[in-house]
């Protein structure tokens, strides 16, 4: 798979954003590179570590735009919640069946989901936040 590397035209203008949304982008790299590393992680615990990354980011941010007063929180948090459903269910069914879920598959929807997400909704507040 392709990997996503953080660069300037990610950047939302938020610092502590910017920050997650990097070691967001490595991770997955990371999880991808190691992924037959028998030395490695088991996937569960993979799996488990990126949804909590992928909450912990999202309610970050979302603490942010509410400080902000961003006029677009909800349908922000919409978004978030839609995919935090997603990546739920992605750990649900590998805990029902291991061998149904393809890490590569996972770690490539989770980190194209996010890049654009980040270029999409993301960006939607940067000129919020940075007058706000
Ligand atoms: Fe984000
Ligand atoms: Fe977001």
């Amino acid at each position: 798979m392709e990997f996503v590397e953080w660069t300037e035209k990610y950047s939302t203008g938020n610092a502590l954003v910017d920050a997650y949304h990097h070691i967001f982008f490595q991770m997955v790299q990371e999880f991808s590179l190691t992924l037959k590393d028998e030395d490695a992680p088991p996937m569960q615990e993979r799996i488990a570590f990126l949804v909590d990354y992928t909450f912990m980011h999202f309610d970050s941010e979302e603490r942010m735009m509410e400080r902000a007063n961003y006029p677009e929180f909800e349908e922000h948090c919409a978004a978030h919640v839609r995919f935090k459903e997603q990546v739920k269910a992605i750990q649900q069914e590998y805990l029902a069946h291991p061998d149904a879920v393809k890490a590569e598959e996972v770690l490539s929807l989770v980190q194209d989901w996010f890049a654009h997400h980040i270029l999409g909704e993301d960006m939607r507040y940067k000129p919020w936040v940075e007058t706000h």
